[in-house]
């Protein structure tokens, strides 16, 4: 989604906030813009594209200085233009604002005050805010009772950051993300910490229905009540720092290298955690598992190996679609949420609706300080660091992980897994790309790719799926080995690629069939496989393993594939277009 900021301290505003930008970029991508005041003036400047080539265009880190807000768009109301990037002035110049959310009364309130003679220039619910807090500034005087009047009048989902002429800041806080960075001699307003992380290790998480408001450093936090709030000042883990690319061209690919060490990381430290989470599984009276996108790609194959390994019987439930049968969920059961950021609002949503009917909920996420933790009754940490990249890739093998230390904690550790080895089989496949890389120059031209699995490996091929649509833009679909028959069939022909995942399990001699019908038809078929055959066109070898540990070891391939496939189509494949790392709005 969106990402904004806020600073005001003793440097020049515009360079800090353009970096914090920068970092937050993974949020929403389209258009980006500043705000600074200096000698109570506030300038402005916005447009579309990423920060790097808006900044290089128009110099936003150029304007002058110490109190300034920014923001990264990823648009919702309103086209892709420069008017509808933000920041939002009011009408008098006087305020301009930051808006992360969704403004549901954005209408009403618009026709409210075009009748009092406001006038707007863009298609977006943010402008609303900025000249809403222009007149409640008017008939106040005061920012204190401004945001107050304000957040009484809006409805929706929000955080956002206001400037006023004289240099004083206010953020406001209800269901999305704001964190303020607390430093030396400056302060930060953030939607994540690292919008700030360089410069302070101190945050405070506002809570929802909160707001501050800040002249220089001094800061007050308040409810939307105007009491004061009691606050704690939280150290943000170290690790964050390290969301840099390092020597790799792109987060993602830099993401897909470090799995060898994420895997042994995944589930570290909540080791008790797990254990609780074995206890709650034993005795439930129904386990649910949820999750959006790659998360419930997991939950698919959560229910395989819990059914298999534990003989224990899970529904898994894709988080959007919960609100249209919430009856599904009986009382008193347990929900396990899968979530990378643990702020994707259609999770948050799910979590809601299992509380609603008591039942404890269970959360596997990557970052410990989001909203899904403090709703959850047992967390575990995925502890793979930072993800940049939109594609989940780290995050979904670290998921996995961590669902095989639940399964081996309910089978008694009657499962040997050794991960030190299993992480060493996956550096190898890592070791070299080079024919990786020439299949994907052979996926430049093509319109379309299906991926086969079947059992464990079908829910592989929908995560392949879906990491060939997000970085290359290639239709792509997973189909269950079975169901070639009954359909997929008719579409294979000399222009179509097939990816056959076909470990040495039990599917594997019922997929190779499959792997020839589709030959026959014309089709190029790349194997994934630990053994050789002349039905492959090309041949991806996979170490041989415990069934149980092949789909981590035929995602990685595939993710690599897909990485070099966007570049060979010169798409960017840490922002695919449209797409957004962490979804905060229905
Ligand atoms: C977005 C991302 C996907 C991700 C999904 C779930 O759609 O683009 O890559 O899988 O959200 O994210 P979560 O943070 O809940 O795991």
């Amino acid at each position: 989604m969106c990402s904004i900021i806020g600073y005001s301290g003793k440097e020049m505003a515009a360079p800090i906030i353009v970096k914090g930008l920068k970092r937050m970029e993974y949020r929403g991508y389209d258009s980006v813009g500043v705000a600074t005041e200096s000698d109570n003036q506030i300038e402005l400047k916005k447009g579309i594209g990423k920060v790097n080539e808006v900044n290089l265009k128009i110099q936003l880190d150029t304007l002058p200085g110490k109190v300034g807000i920014g923001h990264t768009r990823w648009a919702t109301h309103g086209k892709v233009t420069d008017v509808n990037a933000h920041p939002h002035s009011s009408n008098s110049g006087k305020i301009a604002i930051v808006h992360n959310g969704i403004i549901e009364n954005f209408e009403e309130l618009k026709k409210q005050l075009e009748n009092e003679g406001y006038s707007f220039k863009s298609e977006t619910d943010s402008e609303i805010i900025a000249n809403l807090l222009q007149k409640n500034y008017e008939l106040t005087k005061n920012v204190r009772e401004t945001i107050m009047k304000t957040v009484s009048e809006i409805k929706g989902h929000y955080a956002f950051v206001a400037m006023f002429e004289n240099g004083q800041l206010a953020a406001a806080r209800f269901h999305e993300p704001l964190i303020i960075g607390v430093g030396q001699d400056n302060i930060f307003l953030s939607s994540d910490v690292l919008g700030f992380v360089e410069y302070t290790d101190n945050a405070i998480y506002m809570k929802s229905r909160n707001f501050i408001i800040l002249d220089k450093w001094k800061f007050q936090i308040l409810d939307f009540e105007g009491k004061d709030v009691k606050y704690e000042i939280t150290k943000i883990s170290k690790e964050f720092g390290d969301a840099y690319k390092g020597d790799y061209a792109h987060f993602t690919l830099k993401e897909i290298y470090e799995q060898p060490d994420t895997i042994l990381r995944a589930g570290e430290k909540t080791v008790d955690a797990i254990t609780k989470t074995a206890d709650y599984i034993k005795h439930a009276k129904n386990i649910y598992i949820t999750g959006s996108g790659t998360s419930y790609n997991s939950a698919l194959i959560a229910k395989q190996i819990l059914s298999k390994y534990a003989k224990i019987k899970v529904e898994t439930i894709i988080s959007s679609e919960l609100q249209f049968s919430p009856d599904i969920i009986e009382e008193n059961s347990i929900l396990i949420a899968i979530s990378q950021s643990g702020e994707s609002a259609d999770v948050l949503d799910a979590v809601r609706i299992a509380k609603k009917v008591n039942c404890k909920i269970i959360s596997i996420v990557n970052l410990l300080t989001s909203s899904l933790v403090r709703k959850s009754d047992v967390v575990i940490g995925m502890n793979c660091g930072p993800e940049i990249g939109v594609a989940a890739t780290k995050s979904f093998t670290s998921q996995l992980v961590v669902l095989y230390k639940i399964v081996q904690k309910l089978s008694n550790n009657n499962i040997t897994i050794n991960f030190e080895n299993f992480a060493k089989s996956i550096l190898k496949i890592l070791e070299n790309p080079t024919k990786i890389q020439q299949i994907a120059k052979e996926l430049k031209d093509i319109s379309d790719i299906y991926i086969l699995g079947r059992g464990i490996n079908y829910p592989v091929a929908m995560e392949a799926a879906l990491k060939l649509k997000e970085l290359t833009y290639i239709h792509a679909e997973g189909i269950p080995g079975g169901e070639l028959k009954h359909g997929p069939l008719a579409l294979m022909d000399s222009n179509v690629f097939v990816i056959i995942i076909n470990p040495n399990d039990s599917t594997y001699s019922d997929t190779l069939t499959s792997a020839r019908e589709i030959k026959v038809r014309g089709a190029k078929i790349i194997g994934i496989s630990d053994i050789e055959s002349d039905v492959y066109d090309y041949w991806i070898e996979i170490p041989k393993l415990d069934e149980i540990l092949y789909p981590i070891s035929e995602i990685i391939p595939i993710q690599l594939l897909s990485y070099y496939a966007a570049l060979e189509k010169n798409t960017d494949p840490d922002y695919p277009r449209n797409l957004a790392k962490s979804v905060t709005v229905k």
